[in-house]
């Protein structure tokens, strides 16, 4: 454990001053088990990512099977591979019909990159418009849209015609003009500690796109894939994308992400010049399996319907917690808003302390989020309250 831990030091590169390093053992469920023997409860599932917990079966089956049959061929897009072509039409199947051209990539940032590159191609315009406070990815095209002067100013020059208005503010929406390519947005922001928007802030916003012949992006890496109580948080809202953008949860676990739109918009790639997005690794036929295994059972079992029952019961349990000020909750996507950021400190430490595993925003940092696997009973919730209640 402490050559471990000095290796991890020395030779994995950070991203704080203070990292948790936990060491692993293995993950099965919710629970996380620490080589020291200790365990604790997942509440975040590796930021909305673990439906289905860690290694279900299903999933490890599907890997191992498709490792025994074949793992990377050649670049995406060119060979027909059954995994990859099963995801794409189960995926379809549980779309809205335009919806209906499935570019796979290897991450969320990799995605929303596909989607500005798209949306640029189909309307021959470059301003982009994007949301106060939103969270893309962090290659340099995502991290152009990100709601932070701090890192806009640490990795300038970043993209040009970005234009930002406020999130959720109605009479902003007139910044989208016909110059603009493409309006991207979270329905829920994540980053900016779990903010929602009316549903007629969305219609307007689709409407805006439409009258301008503006590309609507629905970057949903987070909220997708029935985190938000509906498989595709757009479905709260009775709109549809152009380009709906997904990851995180979409790979139950292994690294997929997605850009999807009408096929006749997504042939833009194809030429002038071909091969307008390429990947090596994106569709990964592992990968693929993962997700599709995953998938399957999210949409056979819809998970979906039980998420915001359970989301409310975390929040009641949350409510009373001393220091709270506010919960904000939309499905299993939660942030336990405290008084002060000292508070909020405090409380993750004794939660970490008491095996609970959580964490917190980039622009939200008196709340701590709780964004725990759909599989989430009453039970666990039970221990996760006698957990941070513990006298
Ligand atoms: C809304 C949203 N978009 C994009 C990303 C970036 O995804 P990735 O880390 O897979 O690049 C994230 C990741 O947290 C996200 O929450």
């Amino acid at each position: 454990m402490h050559f471990l831990r000095e290796k991890f030091e020395k030779h994995v590169a950070a991203t704080s001053s203070s990292p948790m390093g936990i060491a692993i053992e293995r993950a099965e469920g919710l629970w996380l088990y620490g080589i020291d023997g200790k365990r604790y409860l997942d509440m975040i599932a590796g930021i909305a990512v673990s439906n289905l917990g860690h290694s279900h079966p299903a999933i490890v089956a599907a890997v191992q099977a498709q490792v025994a049959r074949y793992m990377h061929l050649m670049v995406y897009g060119e060979l027909i591979q059954e995994p990859q072509v099963d995801l794409a039409d189960l995926l379809c199947q549980h779309l809205p019909p335009v919806l209906s051209s499935v570019y796979f990539v290897n991450s969320g940032t990799e995605a929303v990159e596909g989607a500005l590159k798209l949306a640029k191609r189909v309307t021959g315009r470059q301003e982009i418009v994007c949301c106060n406070n939103a969270y893309h990815g962090c290659t340099h095209g995502s991290m152009s849209l990100i709601g932070s002067q701090e890192y806009h100013e640490a990795f300038a020059p970043l993209l040009p015609q970005v234009r930002r208005v406020r999130f959720g503010v109605l009479e902003d929406l007139e910044q989208i003009t016909s110059r603009t390519a493409c309006f991207i947005t979270e329905l829920v922001q994540g980053e900016a500690g779990v903010r929602t928007a009316s549903p007629e802030y969305w219609q307007a916003a689709r409407t805006r796109c439409n009258e301008t012949g503006t590309l609507f992006i629905a970057d949903e890496i987070q909220t997708g894939i029935g985190r938000t109580g509906k498989l595709f948080a757009f479905e709260h809202y009775n709109i549809v994308p152009d380009i709906l953008v997904l990851a995180k949860a979409l790979g139950g676990g292994m690294p997929v992400g997605a850009f999807i739109a009408s096929r006749e918009q997504m042939l833009a790639l194809t030429h002038h010049p071909m091969l307008g997005h390429m990947t090596t690794f994106g569709g990964h036929p592992v990968c693929c399996a993962a997700a599709l295994a995953h998938l399957q059972i999210i949409t056979r079992q819809q998970y979906w319907k039980q998420v915001d029952r359970l989301g409310k019961q975390l929040k009641n349990v949350l409510q009373k917690y001393p220091g709270v000020r506010e919960i904000r909750q939309i499905g299993l996507m939660l942030a336990v808003d405290f008084k002060d950021e000292t508070t909020a400190m405090t409380a993750y430490k004794t939660w970490l302390d008491r095996g609970i595993f959580i964490d917190w925003f980039l622009f939200c940092p008196t709340a701590l989020r709780i964004a725990p696997p759909l599989i989430i009973n009453e039970d666990d919730i039970q221990e996760f309250e006698q957990r941070i209640y513990e006298k």
